[in-house]
């Protein structure tokens, strides 16, 4: 009954997609349990390039059954979009299965997203603007959309009108917006229902007995630990728990299932969008990080924020996650330097403190306490054992693993499925 997560260690953007990707031959099933189409995964196999945002990554392992749990925010159009530009490039996605208890990012939760942002101004978090926030809220208030409402029109119709009777009382009173129409919204998800229809399942069933079938699923977090709800840096989060917890809830499947929890860990450090991040670099480095690394989003396109590797935050990542292992990933991007500094611990008012600070306020104060490790400038791009790295940048490995509280079982050395250094097999 081996259940894997795999998740994000960081602020998202590690290479959760490659990873999956790379796990995709050898499990049953993978499954995103949380977030929606605000995650952008990029898998390359071989000449290909796929940038997924909805779709679990082992869409691509065609012998891997792709699941959209019950915690994921589905935005319908995005789906049958994401669809059919795989299967115009000849990848089957039939086999794809939708929790019918999945909320719907409806028109109206996109709009109240932008004008959100908009409204607070440079308090913003600096979304997605994909509806994320606003779908989660309906669901928590009570007044959300489900897969399953779109076959029954009439349920559909009162549930809307629920949702927009405040809704437009905002955006007209508060927002100076147009009011949102409820036959418009209910005829445009009504025309999603057929499309949707082969897909939805019950999810939660299926894959209790697959595993007690003794198949291997895979549940693939979207976004990263510091960017969950209730353990990341709020309020500059996303609005789901990306962490190894959501795997439970967001798919329906209890944590004595879960066998081992993957934390997928950049060997730098990158963010978008608002909020704080100690080690950000503002100077050539971080320029040089983001050339080298394409640090640019899948999603929105944003350039990332860059910085060195953040050892408290991996340690915190290894705590609220339980985490058995790290994928490392990008370490041929931090070729060529000389010296690679790590933050080891922070500064806060003068004190040095080892591990996340408790409190928002400490945290936005941080200042880096850096470890100056040596850097190495042979190309690491065609490593295929531990061995075949440079003597640095295995020290570089293993002082990342000492700070950071589980052992490293996969390195990346290039966006390729091939180019993976496999150090303990995950399954
Ligand atoms: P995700 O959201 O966690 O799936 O990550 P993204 O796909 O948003 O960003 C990770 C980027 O790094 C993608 O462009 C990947 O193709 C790329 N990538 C993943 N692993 C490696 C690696 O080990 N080395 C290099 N150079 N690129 C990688
Ligand atoms: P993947 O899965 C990086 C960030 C946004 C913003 C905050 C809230 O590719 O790692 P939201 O639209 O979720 O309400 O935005 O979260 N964010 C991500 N940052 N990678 C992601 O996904 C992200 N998904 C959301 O930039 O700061
Ligand atoms: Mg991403």
């Amino acid at each position: 009954m081996p259940a894997l997560v795999l998740l994000g260690a960081q602020w998202g953007d590690e290479g959760k997609g490659k990873a999956t990707d790379l796990l995709g031959g050898s499990v049953d099933y993978v499954v995103r349990y949380q977030g929606g189409n605000n995650a952008g995964h990029t898998v390359v196999v071989g000449d290909q390039k796929y940038a997924l945002h909805l779709l679990p990554s082992g869409i691509l392992s065609p012998g891997c059954t792709p699941v959209i749990g019950n915690g994921v925010v589905v935005d319908p159009s995005v789906l049958l979009s994401e669809l059919s530009g795989l299967n115009e490039r000849g990848v089957d996605t039939s086999k794809l299965l939708i929790s019918g208890n999945a909320h719907i990012i409806t028109p109206y939760n996109v709009t109240v997203d932008k004008v959100t942002e908009r409204f607070l101004g440079k308090r913003k978090i600096g979304t997605t603007g994909r509806g994320i926030g606003p779908t989660y809220a309906d669901k928590i208030n009570r007044v959300g959309i489900r897969v399953q409402d779109l076959y029954d029109e009439s349920i559909l119709t009162q549930k809307v009108e629920a949702a927009l009777d405040v809704k437009n009382q905002l955006l007209t009173k508060l927002y100076n917006r147009r009011a949102i129409a409820v036959d418009q919204v209910v005829e445009e998800l009504l025309g999603y229902a057929e499309k949707l229809a082969p897909f939805v399942a019950d999810t939660v069933l299926v894959l209790n007995q697959a595993l007690e079938d003794d198949k291997v699923v895979l549940f693939e977090g979207g976004q990263g630990t510091l960017l969950d709800i209730d353990h990341g840096t709020y309020p500059f989060v996303t609005s789901s728990n990306p962490t190894a917890g959501g795997a439970c809830t967001g798919a329906g499947v209890g944590p004595t299932k879960i066998s081992r929890v993957i934390g997928i860990l950049k060997a730098y450090t990158t963010r978008v969008g608002a909020g704080p991040f100690p080690t950000e670099l503002f100077d050539e480095d971080g320029e040089a990080l983001r050339r080298i690394g394409h640090e640019r989003g899948v999603t929105t396109g944003r350039d990332r924020r860059c910085g060195w590797f953040d050892a408290v935050i991996a340690r915190y990542a290894t705590r609220v996650n339980g985490l058995t292992d790290f994928f490392l990933t990008k370490l041929d991007v931090l070729t060529g330097w000389e010296q690679i500094p790590v933050c080891v611990a922070y500064e806060i008012d003068g004190k040095r403190v080892e591990e996340l600070p408790y409190s928002q306020s400490d945290f936005h104060h941080a200042k880096p306490i850096y470890e100056t490790l040596p850097g190495w400038s042979e190309d690491i791009t065609s490593a295929k054992s531990f061995s075949d790295l440079p003597k640095n940048a295995q020290a570089y490995v293993k002082a990342l693993e000492e700070m950071s509280g589980a052992p490293i079982s996969a390195i990346g050395v290039g966006p390729g499925r091939d180019e993976t250094i496999e150090i303990n097999s995950f399954i």
